[in-house]
Order: C-alpha cells, then sequence, then structure tokens
C-alpha cells in the first residue's frame, strides 16, 4: 500500500484508514461490539491499516472504547489514533456543534479516558461552529496540542471560505478531513488545490457513499427507520433512478478491470492528487477484506474515462432535475 509521511507519525502512513463510526453500534448504525469489533480492528491492522479514526459520537462513546482496549493489545506505538472535537448531542438526541474552548477541553479529556491514553496522534474538529469565533477554538486545539494531549490538530468539514479563514490562523493546522466520493466532489473544486499548495494532508471520508457504492442495493442500506444514511439526499426515492443508473456503469466498468463496485470506487478515490488518505468503513470483516482490495492503483486511462462518465452523469442529471422542476 502507498504510504505518505506527516511531521506526528513516527512511520509513513498508509493511504487506507479505518473509520470506527460502525463500531460499538447505536441506533444510527448497528455495528459490531466487543470480540466482533475488536476482530475487525485487528483485520484492519493485519491488512496494513495503521491510522484509525474514531469520535466520542460513534457508538455513542463506545467506538472509543473499544478502540482504545484493542489499541494497547496491539501496542499503541505501532498505530495512530485520531479523534474529533465539537460535535455534541441534546437530551433528545439533535446533533450540535460546541467549539467553545471549555468544552473542547472538556470533550477532549472525555476521549482520553475512553481511549485510556494520556495523548492521541491527532484532535481534528467534527464540523465548524458557526456560533463560536473560530480564532478561540483553534487557539483551544494549538493549547492541547502545546499541553501535549495531541500531537497534531486538524478540521473536519472545512470547505471554501471556512476553510480558508481557518488556514490563514496562526494555529498551524496538521491535516483536514472532508467527504469525498462519487456523488461529493465539492472539494475538487478550490480545496484541493489550496491543501496541496498548503501541503495540508486530506483525509477524506465516506469513499463508498455510506455504502451506496457497493453491491449492496440502496433499498436494502435504507431499511432501519433511524439510520444515519436518511440524512443524506443520496438515498431519497427521487434521486435513486439516476444513482442506479450511475451505479450500473460503475459495476461494469469494475467488472472488466476484475474489481467490485467499492474496490473500484475506493481507488477512484484514492488516486484523486493531493488526497494523503482515505477512510474505509466496515461493520463486517468481509466487507472489510474486499475493500482493502481498492488500495491498488487503476490504470489511468480507466481513471479518467470514470472521471469523464461522472461529469457526463452530473450535466444529465442537473438537466433532469431542472425539466422536473420546470425551469
Ligand atoms: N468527519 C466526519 O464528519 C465523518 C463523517 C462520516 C464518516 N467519517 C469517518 O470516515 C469513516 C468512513 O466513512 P463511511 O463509514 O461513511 O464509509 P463508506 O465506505 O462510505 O461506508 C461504509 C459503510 O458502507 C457499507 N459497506 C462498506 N463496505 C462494503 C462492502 N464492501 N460491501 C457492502 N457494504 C459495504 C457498510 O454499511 P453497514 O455497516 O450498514 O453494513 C459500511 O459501514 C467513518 O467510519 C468515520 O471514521 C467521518
Amino acid at each position: 500500500m502507498d504510504a505518505f509521511c506527516v511531521p506526528w507519525a513516527d512511520f509513513p502512513l498508509p493511504v487506507l484508514g479505518f473509520g470506527t463510526r460502525a463500531l460499538g453500534g447505536s441506533s444510527e448504525w448497528s455495528g459490531p461490539t466487543g470480540e466482533e469489533a475488536r476482530r475487525l480492528l485487528q483485520r484492519a491492522y493485519e491488512g496494513g491499516i495503521r491510522f484509525f479514526d474514531t469520535a466520542p459520537s460513534y457508538g455513542e462513546g463506545r467506538a472509543e472504547s473499544l478502540l482504545g482496549e484493542w489499541a494497547h493489545e496491539v501496542g499503541r506505538e505501532n498505530l495512530l489514533i485520531g479523534t474529533k472535537v465539537g460535535l455534541r448531542r441534546t437530551s433528545e438526541g439533535h446533533y450540535f456543534s460546541d467549539l467553545r474552548p471549555d468544552s473542547i477541553y472538556r470533550e477532549v479529556e472525555r476521549s482520553l479516558r475512553r481511549l485510556n491514553v494520556e495523548a492521541v496522534d491527532l484532535v481534528q474538529i467534527h464540523w465548524p461552529d458557526p456560533r463560536t469565533p473560530l480564532a478561540e477554538s483553534l487557539a483551544a486545539l494549538q493549547t492541547l496540542k502545546d499541553d501535549g494531549k495531541t500531537k497534531a490538530i486538524g478540521l473536519g468539514n472545512f470547505h471554501g471560505k471556512r476553510l480558508r479563514e481557518a488556514l490563514a490562523s496562526s494555529a498551524v493546522m496538521d491535516s483536514l478531513q472532508v467527504p469525498f466520493h462519487p456523488l461529493d466532489r465539492r472539494i475538487e473544486g478550490g480545496d484541493l488545490p489550496l491543501c496541496r499548495e498548503r501541503n495540508l494532508p486530506v483525509i477524506t471520508y465516506s469513499p463508498l457513499a455510506m455504502g451506496l457504492f457497493s453491491e449492496t442495493e440502496p433499498e436494502e442500506l435504507c431499511q432501519s427507520p433511524g439510520h444515519a444514511r436518511h440524512h443524506l439526499r443520496w438515498f431519497g426515492e427521487a434521486v435513486r433512478p439516476a444513482v442506479q443508473n450511475l451505479r450500473s456503469r460503475w459495476r461494469s466498468y469494475a467488472e472488466d478491470l476484475g474489481l467490485t463496485l467499492s474496490q473500484l470506487t475506493i481507488a477512484w478515490v484514492r488516486q484523486h492528487p493531493g488526497i494523503s488518505m482515505v477512510l474505509l468503513g466496515a461493520s463486517r470483516e468481509s466487507q472489510l477484506r474486499e475493500n482493502l482490495g481498492g488500495g491498488l492503483p487503476i490504470p489511468k486511462p480507466v481513471w479518467r474515462v470514470l472521471r469523464k462518465d461522472l461529469n457526463q452523469w452530473q450535466q444529465e442529471t442537473k438537466q433532469e432535475n431542472r425539466a422536473k422542476r420546470g425551469i
């Protein structure tokens, strides 16, 4: 697997990382717990993964605890842990962003306790908080770094103007985590070139659009009513025929290369210049095994065909939507 170097890691980081959102299970994402979860982490490690992404909200804290327990078994020095801060929940279960300095310090202390570590490798802002001045939040992150609670600090879900504003701050950011998959290519415009120019590692998430670019059919992915997928418009009935059309075209490109749809999609994502790492998601060993097969490059001409195909699909979908709305 290709790797890249960052000052906050003692070894080159493989281009594929593992995301623990499914671990610990919750109303929004059913996933493995206990021994099954530990086995999944172990398989990721054996597959060459060294960066593990987590967050306080994953499995309502259980993902961090499971990861922390397992990390001690495998040897903390052999892997890197990145967690997040700033996504909180009301007692009714609604999410909100809170990046006030006191809240940041409190949340990170709790994460360290759950992970059972003195320090993590990376603390990332989960989502921007429009109500707290950005400079205050970034200064708090810098304090965590200066105090040795984390080796590195990063942004998450920052785009466009907000990203530029954060990068202009005196707190030096070490990474940016953003979504990137065939249906969300927002970063391609200006953000990715900007990060390349700044030498800022970009870690992308949801390479399969939460599983949509896998062999599992969309209807099956949306069966449980409270699932996180219901927040994404790609899973809505209105766009389903267009998405299905793209999926089936990409599946045939994948077959031509002897790959599965998820392997082709992961390979396509990782091959974008400026993307340092792709976070894989999986709740089963079989999914992880399959997705690790997306770590190899696809031939450049095929990559270009996929890009062209996607651009054309986007144009057609836009035109169809406008026609439907009578514009
Ligand atoms: N910073 C953020 O705001 C943010 C947001 C989202 C994610 N992330 C991070 O990025 C990681 C990856 O994102 P993601 O989970 O959305 O990735 P993804 O690869 O787009 O979706 C993963 C899900 O798709 C299904 N899946 C994966 N591989 C499959 C396969 N080969 N065959 C069939 N189904 C398959 C599984 O769903 P089932 O579990 O239902 O089977 C799996 O949990 C997360 O774990 C998290 O660490 C960060």
